[in-house]
């Protein structure tokens, strides 16, 4: 299992305490796991790439059927779910990469564009934090 799907031996335990895999024990007491934790191994180690918390990853995994291989409409359910999930990720890295040569409204000041999206800090008295990420992020979450 682990030599298949290119992981640790130590991961798979680590993703089997974390209830994201199973496996079953032999006679000998010999873990064992079915050839359909693979594609689940290889979705959670993709998720991780893209840097998507393991808690979410837990979660649409929780959706799919303990003890068999889900379907093709189950894993289709579950995929069209985290699509818009990751859509909206997509949309806040975007917004990420085309605003990080311009102000952000942290406070520093020290960008050619602060003086007129941030003249004096203003943005400072709305809280704490890069004022001008944090507004886009709420409204990139509200319309998703
Ligand atoms: S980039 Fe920090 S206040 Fe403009």
């Amino acid at each position: 299992m682990a030599a298949r799907a290119g992981v640790a031996v130590s991961t798979l335990h680590f993703y089997e305490s974390e209830g994201l895999i199973e496996s079953w024990r032999t006679p000998a007491n010999h873990r064992r796991y079915d050839r359909r934790e693979l594609r689940r191994v290889a979705v959670i180690r993709v998720a991780q790439s893209l840097g998507i918390p393991l808690a979410e990853i837990r979660a649409m995994l929780a959706r799919l059927p303990k003890g068999r291989a889900p379907n093709k409409a189950e894993w289709q359910a579950v995929s069209e779910d985290w699509s818009r999930e990751l859509d909206a990720r997509i949309a806040r890295l975007e917004a990420l990469r085309d605003d990080l040569d311009g102000c952000i409204g942290c406070g520093c000041l020290s960008m050619e564009t602060c003086p007129l999206y941030n003249p004096d800090d203003r943005k400072g008295r709305e809280g704490p934090g890069p004022r001008t990420w944090i507004a886009r992020e709420r409204r990139l979450r509200k319309a998703t």
